[in-house]
């Protein structure tokens, strides 16, 4: 048994976001946002699943900050939703949904947990999608609009923003696979929104400057490990293109170093916007610190027959209820990588966590499986405090079990178990083991 120690002021928290937990979704002056619009047309979720009731924490947010507070939680990353704040995405500001992100920001600091806000986690205005969404060049102004309104009005309290969450997901899952809103299903659209998300990025950072309030700003990346299945040279080269297309590469080199990864200029030139150069030196720009989230990985072979030569194969270990296998070494590539190719100032576990089958015994849940994947997950994230890495902090996902996007509520997620029918929160072993790890800022391996 070896027993690890976190750095003093190490940021344990917990991740959200709004679609997933809020519920009352229409409430208080709202827009309906693209997942509104996605969860209520038909065949699109599991089981007809939407968000509108969720976790009811737009109700409930007072309890759960309370049960944060009771679990020794030091931060909690949560988004904002758009059309809250600006029902038609642009316009007119409508003060009843603002209202409520200043209530939980309050109950938050008087709980003693720090806020981290994401700016956007996924629910677009409709009203934006229907002049185009991330597809029309204009985003970059009316996102940064709605940022810099963020910033004005919760700048005084909020000290860390994330500009977007995982821009690789709504690019590529919602507009070439299809599966999350808005449910398109074209390369040459999902490649104008990465590059519409880069630039509504760098405006949003821009903003935040031009304020000139005291905090950090920063983007949070979606990753997944891709290590090559053999040293062959063909494989090698395959897992270093989908390394730098399907993780922090593609968003952290234009970010960092004004260019699109370089060994992906051939899918570059193809589906790109014909004009993207012209924009690389804006969307170059200096930002606080880079967020990771981090799941699983794969390994991956060169096959000719598949799209781009890219093959993934199992690495033959256990899996999640998701079906991705558990790969904790994987965290400690991304941090390692994220720090020595950009050397960022602060880097934070924005997600990581899993899904198994939870069942409630005696109003006790034993998730035996979840404790040993954290626990193998923050041991990696020592390592990699160790060998250097500026890691600040570590958000598990989730505080609560939610609603998982396409996969509905049949997927559960959360340190806290979430009875749908009563909206009774019953905290499993790991939201107990947690604590415990929070408490000693220690992790024990067996
Ligand atoms: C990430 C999302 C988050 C959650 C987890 C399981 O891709 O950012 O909202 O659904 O996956």
């Amino acid at each position: 048994m070896t027993n690890v120690k976190f750095p003093k002021d190490f940021i344990w928290g917990v991740a959200t976001a709004s679609y997933q937990i809020e519920g009352s979704p229409l409430a208080d002056g709202a827009g309906p946002s693209i997942w509104h619009r996605f969860t209520h047309t038909p065949g699109t979720i599991h089981d007809g699943d939407t968000g509108d009731v969720a976790c009811d924490h737009y109700r409930r947010y007072r309890e759960d900050v309370a049960l944060m507070k009771s679990l020794g939680i030091k931060g909690y990353r949560f988004s904002i939703s758009w059309p809250r704040i600006f029902p038609k995405g642009k316009g007119r500001i409508n003060e009843r949904g603002l209202a409520f992100y200043d209530r939980l920001i309050d109950e938050l600091l008087k709980a003693g947990i720090t806020p981290f806000v994401t700016i956007y986690h996924w629910d677009l205005p409709a009203a934006l999608q229907d002049i185009g969404g991330w597809t029309n060049r204009d985003i970059a102004y009316w996102f940064s609009d709605y940022a810099d309104y963020l910033f004005q009005r919760l700048g005084d309290r909020v000290k860390h923003w994330i500009t977007l969450n995982e821009p690789w997901a709504t690019a590529f899952v919602g507009h070439l696979f299809g599966e999350h809103a808005p449910g398109m299903k074209d390369i040459f659209s999902a490649f104008a929104v990465v590059h519409n998300e880069l630039r509504a990025h760098s405006k949003a950072v821009e903003a935040f400057r031009d304020e000139n309030i005291e905090g950090k700003i920063g983007i949070t990346l979606s990753n997944h490990s891709m290590k090559p299945a053999s040293q062959n040279e063909k494989d090698l080269t395959t897992a270093r293109v989908a390394h730098e297309f399907t993780n922090y590469p593609l968003f952290l080199d234009p970010i960092y170093k004004g260019l699109y990864p370089e060994t992906l200029s051939h899918i570059v030139e193809e589906y790109m916007p014909k004009d993207y150069l012209q924009d690389m030196d804006e969307i170059k720009r200096p930002i606080d610190f880079v967020g990771i989230n981090y799941y699983s990985g794969s390994l991956v072979r060169f096959n000719p027959e598949k799209p781009f030569g890219l093959e993934t194969l199992d690495h033959g270990l256990p899996k999640t209820e998701m079906g991705w296998e558990i790969y904790p070494e994987g965290l400690y590539e991304m941090l390692k990588g994220v720090q020595e190719d950009y050397d960022p100032g602060e880097v934070f576990i924005t997600e990581n966590g899993a899904a198994f089958k939870d069942v409630v015994e005696d109003g006790q849940v034993h998730d035996r499986e979840r404790i040993d994947y954290l626990r193998a997950h923050f041991t990696q994230a020592h390592r990699a405090i160790k060998d250097g890495v500026r890691l600040r902090g570590y958000f598990v996902w989730t505080l609560m079990d939610n609603f998982e996007w396409a996969y509905g509520y049949s997927k559960r997620f959360g340190i806290v178990y979430t009875d749908y029918k009563t909206q009774e929160r019953i905290v499993k072993d790991s939201g107990k083991w947690y604590a415990n790890v929070i408490s000693e800022n220690s992790v024990t391996s067996e």
